[in-house]
């Protein structure tokens, strides 16, 4: 492996409703993936995030697995629903202690806490109150900001607003796949604007609390047309407007692009201004590239999503293309420029059916070719001048993959869900010995 610039960030990656169990401690509320999870055939397995790998208890082994990894940073993400219960109000000293608990530790242990504010457990009042779709949520989310950073302002490394504005605009109210369950389609439009409101929001009650730099993290994919015909690229121009700019250019200054859903009526004056604030690290989530091609006649889409070939998949049948993040790291410099920010990867990883051997062991050299290929793009984008500054792991442990329940495994450590025991993967080992280097 290649040298990395003296500094750079190696870490690993968790979110709360995935990992923490413990949902009705310390006051919790609930929050949409209790709800969405509960609702028959939603999960494919049936299971729910109410035990998850139980880090709400077991946070101080996981902490000792972090500190044997060698990272010099650990993303992790605070559950909204333990801070204010019902999306409004004072902060519950209970749930601030939990996260207290964790920073300290991570400091002692030499790791850097970098937290994400919204994972997307939002509290089911909220949701009641339409959720993301309530202008209001935007307002409510720069609250819960200011009350969590006036506790943990002082020790945290790094502040990341929002996770995948996208997905959770896509998946949880265009397409019905995640909580809350909504089918949409392009009138989840609101659903992106009122979170990027709430993300400039955020920003400056952060900036009131804390010097540490502030992020957001995207989830990007390069889009690859089936085909050269006029309709193919016409229908992938439309896809990645979708899913690469639409969260990137108005965060960047550059206002909405011509993307399919757009609603400027939603968009009031200032708003744009907000949103654009700046902000010193975009977080990257990187994990496929995605085949568009031209949608049948009468589809509600202007485009059409279809496997691409000649990849190796994972588990989850995603294809194996660490090109395209070297490819999305330049596109990312090409398109913005100047306005970029310094840009650290925030999720890279890789689900396989994992298992301990005769021995106990878990051997997994498939995840080791995917990080080895996919730290290998990031070092040729950092050649080539794009100003890469981490690379953080999905994910340290196995956990609770949304619709997927606990059916796909991302992690460097093994979790034995009915016993809770930890065993770090082959994957673990050379991780620690690449961050060593
Ligand atoms: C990302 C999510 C993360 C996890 C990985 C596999 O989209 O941010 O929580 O589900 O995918």
């Amino acid at each position: 492996m290649p040298d990395f610039p003296a500094g750079f960030r190696w870490g690993v990656s968790t979110s709360a409703y995935q990992i923490e169990g413990a949902t009705t401690v310390d006051g919790r509320g609930p929050s949409i993936w209790d709800t969405f999870a509960r609702e028959p055939g939603r999960i494919v397995d049936g299971s729910t995030g109410d035990e998850a790998c139980d880090h709400h208890h077991r946070y101080a082994e996981d902490t000792a697995l972090l500190a044997g990894l060698g990272v010099s940073a650990y993303r992790f993400s605070i559950s909204w629903p333990r801070i204010q219960p019902t999306g409004a109000g004072p902060a519950l000293t209970a749930g601030l202690d939990f996260y207290d608990r964790l920073v300290d530790g991570l400091l002692a242990a030499g790791v850097d806490p970098v937290a994400t504010l919204f994972h997307w457990d939002l509290p089911q009042a909220l949701e009641d109150a339409g959720g993301w779709l309530n202008r209001d949520t935007a307002a409510r989310f720069a609250e819960y900001a200011d009350v969590t950073a006036a506790r943990l302002g002082d020790r945290v490394k790094l502040w990341i607003t929002l996770n995948e504005p996208f997905i959770h605009m896509s998946l949880g109210h265009g397409m019905g796949v995640h909580a809350p369950g909504r089918v949409l389609l392009f009138d989840a439009f609101p659903v992106a604007h009122h979170q990027l409101l709430g993300h400039g929001l955020a920003v400056a009650a952060l900036r009131a609390r804390t010097a540490s730099p502030v992020a957001i993290a995207n989830n990007y994919s390069p889009v690859r047309p089936a085909g050269d015909s006029d309709v193919d690229r016409a229908a992938a121009a439309a896809y990645d407007a979708l899913h690469n700019r639409l969260f990137t250019d108005p965060l960047l200054g550059l206002g909405y692009p011509d993307a399919p859903g757009v609603d400027p009526t939603v968009v009031r004056d200032g708003d744009l201004d907000v949103i654009a604030a700046p902000i010193e690290v975009l977080g990257v989530n990187y994990y496929n590239p995605t085949g568009i091609r031209a949608p049948e006649e009468g589809s509600p889409l202007p485009f059409e999503i279809v496997p691409l070939d000649g990849y190796p998949r994972t588990a989850f049948d995603w294809p194996v293309a660490p090109d395209g993040l070297r490819e999305l790291l330049l596109q990312l410099r090409d398109r913005y420029g100047d306005a970029l920010p310094e840009i650290q990867v925030t999720e890279s990883g890789c689900a396989y059916d994992d298992a301990p051997d005769a021995q106990g062991r878990v051997d997994d050299p498939e995840r080791i070719a995917y990080l080895d290929g996919h730290v290998r793009a990031v070092h040729e984008a950092i050649g080539a001048g794009v100003p890469v500054t981490g690379y953080f792991v999905w994910s340290l442990l196995d956990n609770w993959e949304w619709a997927e329940g606990f059916t796909k495994r991302f992690g460097l450590v093994h979790v034995d869900y009915p016993t809770q025991r930890r065993t770090p993967k082959s994957s673990y080992a050379w991780f620690r010995d690449l961050v060593r280097r």
